[in-house]
C-alpha cells in the first residue's frame, strides 16, 4: 500500500487544489494518512504570499533532513513556494525530490510515474500554460460546501504581490465544465458552492459564451443549490453587473471580499492597483445602495513602502467610511521578483506592526458596532457544526458571518449542512450568538437571505 501526507498552507485555493491532488493520488493508488511519520509520500502545498508563510514550509522539512535523499520516504514541494524558489528547493532541502507549481499539476500523474521510477529531482514548474487543473477526483474535505475553481492564475501586476509569478497568467475554465461540475455537486447533495480564482470578476468563457456575472446567473439557476459564493474579487474589475446579478439571484450569498489595500491614493498608484480611492467607493455605494444587506469584507496591507503616516490615516479613514464587516489585515513583507522590491521608503517593522495594532483596533470596534446591529434580527444559518464545550450549534449566515446558536425546540432538530432560521441575540466583535427559531419567523430568513 502506498502512503501519502499532505499539509496545506495558505488561501481558499491551494486548499481545494490540495482537494484536487489528494483525490489524484487517490485514483493513483495512494491512501491519505494524518502522519508524515506513516507517509511514503509527504507533500507540502505551499504559499508564498508574505515571507512568514514561505518559511514555514522550510521549518517543515527541516524536521526531516536527516532522512537523506535516498531514504525510504519521499517528499515533495507544491504550490507557490515550488513555483517561487524551483529546483533551489533541491539544493536548500536534499530529501526533496518533486517540486510542482499549481500550474503543472495537470501532469501530475506523469510526475508521479518518474517519482516512482526513482527519479530524485522530478519537476512541474512551466508557467507559460494554458492548462487549468481539471479533475474528476477531488477528495472534498467538508461534505456540504464544496470548493469550484472558475480561473486560474492573474494579470495583474500588483507591486506587492507573487501571485502572478506563483500561479501564471489567467486561465478561465469553459462555462459547460464549471456549469457540469456544478451540477454534479448539486446532486451529490452539497447546497453551498464557493467559486474560487485569485480574481474571479476576470472569468470570461473562452469562447466567450459568458462573462462573470452571466456565469453568476447561471450557477445560480442549478437546482438544489442554496447558496453561491465567490472569491476573490479586484475593484478594477467589480462592474455593476455583478451587483445585478446578485440583487436577481437570492441563491448568490449577500457577501462580497472586496480587497482595498489601502485608502490613500499615493499608495494605491505605487501599489500598481488600476483604481483610485474614490473609484473604489463607488463600487462600494453600488453594493451599499442594494436591497439586499451585502456584507462588504476586505484586505489591508499597512507599511508599504513610502507608506506615511498621512497615507495610514487615510486608510483608517476608509474603514470609518465603509465599516467593512470584516477584514484580514497584514503588514507589508517583501517578496521575491515583485515591482515593489526596487521601491525606497521601506517602513520599519516596529512601525508596520505599530500601524497593524492601530489599524486593527479601530476595525474591533466597527465589527463590535456592526455585528450589534444585528441583534434581534432573524438570521438562516447554514449548521457547520457542534461545540461541546459550549453546548452551542455552530452556524454561518449568507454574509459569511458565524452565528451560532442554541436550539430552542422551535423549528427541526439542528444536523450539520441543515439551514434553520436564528434569532440573534448577542453579538461579539467576530461573532454572533442566538436561539433558533421557528421556521420563516423573519423577513431578513425569507427574502435577503
Ligand atoms: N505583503 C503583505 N501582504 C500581502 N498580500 C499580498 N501580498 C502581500 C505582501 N507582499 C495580502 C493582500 C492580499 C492578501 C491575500 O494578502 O492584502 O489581498
Ligand atoms: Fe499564498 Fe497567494 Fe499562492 Fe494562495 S495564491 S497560496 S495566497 S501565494
Amino acid at each position: 500500500m502506498k502512503t501519502v501526507y499532505l499539509e496545506t498552507f495558505g488561501c481558499q485555493m491551494n486548499v481545494h487544489d490540495s482537494e484536487k491532488v489528494l483525490g489524484t493520488l487517490m485514483a493513483e493508488g495512494y491512501t491519505p494518512v494524518d502522519s508524515p511519520e506513516d507517509a511514503d509520500l509527504v507533500l507540502y502545498n505551499t504559499c508564498s504570499i508574505r515571507d512568514k508563510a514561505e518559511q514555514k514550509v522550510f521549518q517543515r522539512l527541516q524536521n526531516f533532513r536527516r532522512e537523506g535523499a535516498n531514504g525510504r520516504r519521499r517528499f515533495g514541494v507544491l504550490g507557490c513556494v515550488a513555483q517561487q524558489e524551483g529546483e533551489r528547493i533541491f539544493d536548500r532541502a536534499p530529501h526533496v525530490s518533486l517540486v510542482c507549481g499549481s500550474a503543472s499539476y495537470h501532469k501530475l500523474g506523469e510526475l508521479l510515474v518518474q517519482l516512482e521510477a526513482g527519479d530524485r529531482r522530478v519537476k512541474g514548474l512551466d508557467l507559460d500554460t494554458e492548462e487549468t487543473f481539471e479533475t474528476p477526483f477531488a477528495r472534498r474535505d467538508n461534505p456540504h460546501r464544496a470548493y469550484l475553481t472558475i480561473i486560474e492564475g492573474c494579470d495583474k501586476s500588483c507591486a506587492y504581490c507573487v501571485v502572478p509569478f506563483t500561479r501564471g497568467p489567467e486561465r478561465s475554465r469553459t462555462v459547460e465544465s464549471v456549469l457540469a461540475e456544478a451540477g454534479r455537486l448539486a446532486q451529490s447533495g452539497y447546497t453551498e458552492i464557493q467559486l474560487l480564482g485569485q480574481n474571479v470578476n476576470s472569468y470570461r468563457d473562452p469562447a466567450g459564451a459568458c462573462d462573470f456575472a452571466g456565469l453568476l446567473g447561471r450557477v445560480a439557476a442549478i437546482p438544489g443549490l442554496r447558496r453561491v459564493r465567490f472569491t476573490t474579487s479586484h475593484p478594477r474589475d467589480f462592474v455593476p453587473e455583478i451587483v445585478d446579478a446578485l440583487e436577481a439571484n437570492p441563491v448568490l450569498c449577500n457577501h462580497v471580499h472586496l480587497p482595498v489595500q489601502s485608502g490613500s491614493d499615493r499608495v494605491l498608484a505605487r501599489m500598481q492597483r488600476q483604481y483610485t480611492r474614490a473609484e473604489y467607493l463607488r463600487r462600494i455605494e453600488r453594493l451599499k445602495r442594494s436591497p439586499r444587506r451585502i456584507s462588504v469584507t476586505t484586505d489591508i496591507i499597512v507599511g508599504f513602502p513610502g507608506e506615511t503616516e498621512e497615507d495610514f490615516a487615510r486608510t483608517l479613514g476608509l474603514l470609518e467610511e465603509v465599516e467593512y464587516d470584516s477584514l484580514f489585515s497584514f503588514q507589508y513583507s517583501r517578496r521575491p521578483n515583485t515591482s515593489a522590491l526596487a521601491l525606497d521608503g521601506q517602513v520599519p517593522e516596529e512601525e508596520k506592526a505599530r500601524r497593524l495594532a492601530i489599524l486593527n483596533e479601530k476595525q474591533r470596534a466597527i465589527q463590535i458596532r456592526r455585528n450589534g446591529e444585528m441583534i434581534g434580527s432573524i438570521q438562516q444559518a447554514m449548521i457547520e457544526g457542534f461545540n461541546q464545550r459550549t453546548g452551542q450549534w455552530i452556524g454561518r449566515t449568507s454574509q459569511n458571518r458565524v452565528l451560532n446558536f442554541v436550539q430552542s425546540g422551535q423549528g427541526p432538530p439542528p444536523a450539520p449542512g441543515h439551514y434553520v432560521d436564528v434569532r440573534v441575540t448577542r453579538a461579539g466583535p467576530n461573532s454572533l450568538a442566538g436561539e433558533q427559531a421557528a421556521p420563516g419567523a423573519g423577513s431578513e430568513a425569507v427574502d435577503a437571505d
